[in-house]
């Protein structure tokens, strides 16, 4: 027979077990994945777009307003866009894999929610 109070303690290590297994992966990919899309948006279109602003076209920023009204407001035209390019926005297909592309898709969208802080 278990004791009541040793019981107790195989639960906590159980519950805590899977709740780490369940939420610190997933948390920590998203936070590593949005470090990369950082420092691939800095490498690759600070240049053009600093702090979400568009050097070039200012209508066509990276604001949250701006991507909604152009219509680059998911992921998968942002995705789309970066692969292929438009007008003086080179297509990044050659220069960067589909995961980063995808990671500096998301890091785009999650400043524009932010607004840029
Ligand atoms: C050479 C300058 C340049 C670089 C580098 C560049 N962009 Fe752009 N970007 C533009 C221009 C110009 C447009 C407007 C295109 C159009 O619609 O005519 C644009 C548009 C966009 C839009 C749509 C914005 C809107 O409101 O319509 C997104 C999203 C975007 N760029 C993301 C990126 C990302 C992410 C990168 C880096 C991987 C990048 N850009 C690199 C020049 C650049």
């Amino acid at each position: 027979m278990i004791k009541k109070k040793s019981k107790l303690f195989i639960i906590t290590i159980i519950l805590s077990t899977l709740i780490c297994c369940l939420f610190t992966p997933n948390s920590l990919a998203d936070t590593l994945n949005s470090q990369q899309g950082k420092q691939i948006f800095q490498i690759n279109c600070a240049g053009c777009h600093p702090n979400g602003n568009n050097i070039i076209r200012r209508g066509k920023n990276l604001k949250l307003k701006a991507l909604q009204k152009n219509g680059y407001d998911s992921l998968d035209k942002i995705t789309w866009l970066v692969t292929n390019g438009k007008n003086n926005m080179s297509a990044f297909k050659d220069r960067l894999t589909e995961k980063e592309i995808n990671q500096v898709a998301n890091y785009v969208l999650e400043q524009a929610q932010n607004n840029w802080k």
